[in-house]
């Protein structure tokens, strides 16, 4: 079976993750701190704090932004339900607002009319790689917290994604563009902000016996990603190339990544693809025949899980959105098996 994801690793990340064993220093160390150094350069921000995953950088920003009990965050219901976790971890109240089907991001509109007095804070995650309208849900003037965890890489008008949000969050999740296994981190320009993380992030020899994680990475972890992120302009272009082939048979199907949205570029996180004519169910079912993995680009709405208020877009988008694997691990072979069973489904 052809799964939906696999890593690509070679000998470079097991040379690294080598030097590291053999260094005795296999905790937060030099690997931690050149990842935050390189990662801060390349989404341009000024600071940079390596965590132990995506989920604990959204948590410990809320934190250091000093958000809790009363206060209420806007995030995405068609997302992973990490942002759903991370708000409820710092006591606040997660409100959902819709995805415009453009870009099937958070759409500003909506946004708009979810803030109140008591709104703190947005998360708006760039999902499957794709760039949404950030800029615009920045003249709220409300701090936004950018969440690129499948977006690393991605560009809007030549600018990297997280450079934009007051904070950015990334994700090394084995998954993601740039896996490590576990693993996350949190950018910002502010210094107080910053210090609020690190003070947070790990609890030993500290002055004040107020509340503090454990939230570290580790130089292991540090070590693959940064060999990963060396290569994150490789895994662009190569995903792009199998996309185009895709695209090939897919046609008007696809509805991330969106090729005629010039000035937003995606990373090609995602593949995902549409067939109004067939029911999900079928087209896994023809997938696994086939020896394909396909699935949902997201697991559940959030807002589903109680069903107390009705979100069109993400609702319409849940039904009929599936994934296609797209990574640079893939032969020459799968790729061409993943087409046939394209071929199959449309044509
Ligand atoms: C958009 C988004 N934000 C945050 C996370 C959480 O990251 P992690 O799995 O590293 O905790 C994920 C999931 O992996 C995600 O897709």
């Amino acid at each position: 079976m052809i799964p939906h994801y696999r890593p690509s690793f070679n000998q470079s990340e097991i040379k690294a993750v080598k030097a590291v064993i053999k260094s005795k220093h296999i905790a937060q160390g030099e690997k931690v701190l050149e990842l935050e150094n390189r990662l801060s350069n390349f989404v341009e921000k000024k600071y940079c704090i390596a965590v132990s995953s995506g989920t604990s950088a959204l948590t410990l920003a809320l934190l250091s932004l000093k958000i809790g009990s009363g206060d209420e965050v806007i995030i995405p219901s068609y997302t992973c339900s990490a942002l759903w976790h991370a708000v409820k971890a710092v006591g606040s109240l997660p409100v959902f607002a819709d995805i415009e089907t453009s870009s099937f991001n958070l759409d500003p509109e909506d946004i708009k009319q979810k803030i109140t007095s008591k709104t703190r804070a947005i998360i708006f995650p760039h999902m499957f790689g794709q760039p949404g309208r950030i800029e615009e849900v920045l003249q709220f003037k409300i701090p936004v917290i950018e969440d690129i965890a499948q977006a690393v890489g991605a560009k809007i008008n030549n600018s990297p994604v997280g450079s934009f949000g007051d904070i950015s969050v990334i994700s090394f999740y084995a998954t993601k563009v740039i896996g490590a296994g576990e693993g996350g981190c949190i950018l910002s320009n502010s210094k107080k902000f910053t210090n609020n993380v690190l003070n947070l992030r790990e609890y030993d020899e500290k002055d004040n016996l107020t509340l503090k994680y454990n939230a570290k990475m580790t130089d292991i972890t540090a070590a693959i990603a940064l060999e990963q992120l060396k290569k994150l302009s490789n895994f662009i272009d190569c995903r792009k190339t199998i996309f185009l082939r895709y695209k090939s048979i897919l046609k008007n199907n696809v509805d991330v990544p969106l090729e005629d949205y010039s000035s937003y570029e995606a990373n090609y996180y995602r593949c995902i693809a549409i067939n109004p004519k067939i029911k999900l169910k079928k087209i896994f079912e023809t997938a696994k025949n086939m020896g394909v993995k396909f699935r949902r680009p997201v697991y559940k709405p959030l807002h589903l899980y109680n069903q107390r208020e009705h979100l069109k877009n993400s609702e319409e988008t849940w039904e009929k959105q599936f994934s296609v694997p797209i990574y640079p691990d893939l032969s020459e072979n799968e790729i061409n098996i993943v087409l046939s069973t394209l071929k199959h489904i449309f044509i």
